[in-house]
């Protein structure tokens, strides 16, 4: 019999509408293909930094986990986390706050619950707890497309998309507001997902847009869960010619959520597949934020490993996943509690960020250099691993197909509700050398498909 006959209809719904064309690891794998047969091809699709000598890892981390035992390596890890591990995560983030809110975070933030999977892994449980067809889920067009696999397939929860630029390129919450005007009275629940720096425009917001942020979530009335994907939190490249209030905040948004409306529920999903750059120990770290000391003392259980974690999600994992992988947590762990370690890692995280930063004002230089460009549009960016051209008047799918035949793998992005349309450039992915060369072919492959 062939498998279709025993599916399940959520088997069914995996199957027949989980498409992988257009995901960017699908990309990336197209333009491997391409550059086996062409030694100058350049790869802008992949999302994990490269360096002179290739795949670009923290040294501080990677010596850790060779000092590991084989019982931290091999053996399960407690199902709510290496006690170790939880509270320098919390720490580890914390520190990375504005002085300014690090004490009321430090009140209204359960202990973090590592989980297996990576944040996607994380998403997954968040969504098993709040999603269902009642809630609606609303998130950016311009967002990582495994937020429809994992909570519109996956979950079957109805997706609502919101732009965030205007139509002149600039950074607007707009949308958002109005969005959640036309969707909340059909709703008994809802979801808005956010994700700064956001994958893939690389744009993070400034504290003006955050105030009107906050503006719009007073005005909330029903249960709303604020799902923060932070994958990319602190990589942001400021203006130092801005006003300090202009430029991208440094940090995560969470702590600007606390406390302004007793009907949202800010969660907060990281973890060190790009804090440290981890990609591949696949562990995710889920954390709640409440509107009061109330909240949080009716909700966090301290456990006897000493922790002040929210047992459900520790219930959802259990019953999906069972326990988050050991090895990561116990290096980590380690890493983020010995003053030394922890000054190394933060050196070599700010060195990171400063390689991306240098390549991010490259490429802004490269494209002040090119003549207007009659079908693509940069939209504004300024933190993150990527760079974004919407594409006029041409499908990006088409326009990346082209790229791929001429030497340059991009990721496109169509979203059919609000017909966003382009294309992402990961220069995490480029040394500084071919950021000009990359731009270069995207210039004229496109002006050469528009006439
Ligand atoms: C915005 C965003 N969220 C989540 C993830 C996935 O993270 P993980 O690999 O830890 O599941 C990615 C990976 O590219 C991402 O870009």
């Amino acid at each position: 019999m062939p498998i279709n006959h025993f599916l399940s209809e959520h088997g069914h719904r995996i199957r027949n509408r989980l498409n992988f064309t257009d995901d960017p690891p699908e990309w990336g794998l197209r333009a491997k293909q391409a550059a086996s047969s062409n030694p100058d091809f350049l790869d802008a699709t992949v999302g994990t930094a490269q360096n002179e000598s290739g795949f670009h890892y923290f040294p501080t981390l990677l010596k850790e986990i060779q000092t590991l035992s084989s019982e931290e390596t091999l053996a399960y890890a407690n199902m709510r986390g290496v006690p170790a591990f939880s509270r320098a995560w919390k720490f580890d983030t914390i520190n990375s706050y504005h002085p300014s809110l690090r004490d009321k975070a430090k009140i209204l933030t359960s202990d973090p619950v590592p989980i297996a999977g990576g944040l996607t892994g994380a998403l997954f449980t968040v969504g098993q707890l709040f999603a269902d067809q009642e809630t609606h889920l609303l998130a950016p067009s311009s967002r990582w497309g495994n937020i429809d696999n994992c909570f519109g397939i996956g979950l079957d929860v109805p997706i609502h998309s919101f732009d965030i630029f205007s139509k002149d390129g600039h950074f607007t919450f707009d949308h958002l507001r109005s969005k959640i005007e036309d969707v909340a009275p059909s709703a008994s629940r809802l979801i808005i997902y956010l994700n700064f720096p956001n994958n893939p425009t690389g744009y993070m917001p400034n504290f003006k847009e955050i105030e009107e942020l906050q503006d719009i979530f007073k005005a909330i009335s029903l249960p709303t869960i604020v799902l923060l994907d932070d994958a990319y939190e602190g990589y942001v490249y400021p203006d130092e010619s801005f006003p300090s209030q202009e430029n991208p905040i440094p940090h995560s948004i969470f702590p600007y959520l606390f406390g302004i409306n007793s009907e949202i529920l800010p969660i907060k999903i990281d973890g060190p597949t790009k804090r440290f750059c981890a990609y591949g120990t696949r562990l995710g770290v889920i954390s709640l934020g409440f509107h009061s000391e109330t909240d949080q003392k009716t909700d966090v259980q301290v456990v006897k490993t000493g922790l002040n974690v929210s047992e459900v999600f520790v219930k959802a994992a259990r019953s999906h996943c069972s326990s988050a992988p050991r090895g990561i947590q116990e290096a980590l762990g380690r890493i983020l509690s010995d003053n030394e370690k922890y000054k190394a890692i933060l050196e070599e995280r700010e060195a990171f960020r400063s390689m991306l930063e240098q390549r991010y004002r490259f490429f802004l230089r490269v494209l002040q250099e090119q003549d207007p460009n009659p079908i693509l549009k940069p939209l504004t960016c300024n933190s993150g691993f990527f760079a974004f051209f919407l594409v006029q008047d041409l499908s990006a799918r088409v326009l990346a197909a082209q790229l791929l035949e001429k030497g340059l793998g991009v990721v496109p992005f169509m979203d059919n509700q609000t017909g966003f349309n382009g294309v992402r450039f990961a220069f995490c992915s480029l040394l500084e050398k071919d950021i000009s060369p990359a731009i270069e072919i995207l210039w004229r492959v496109s002006t050469e498909m528009c006439c």
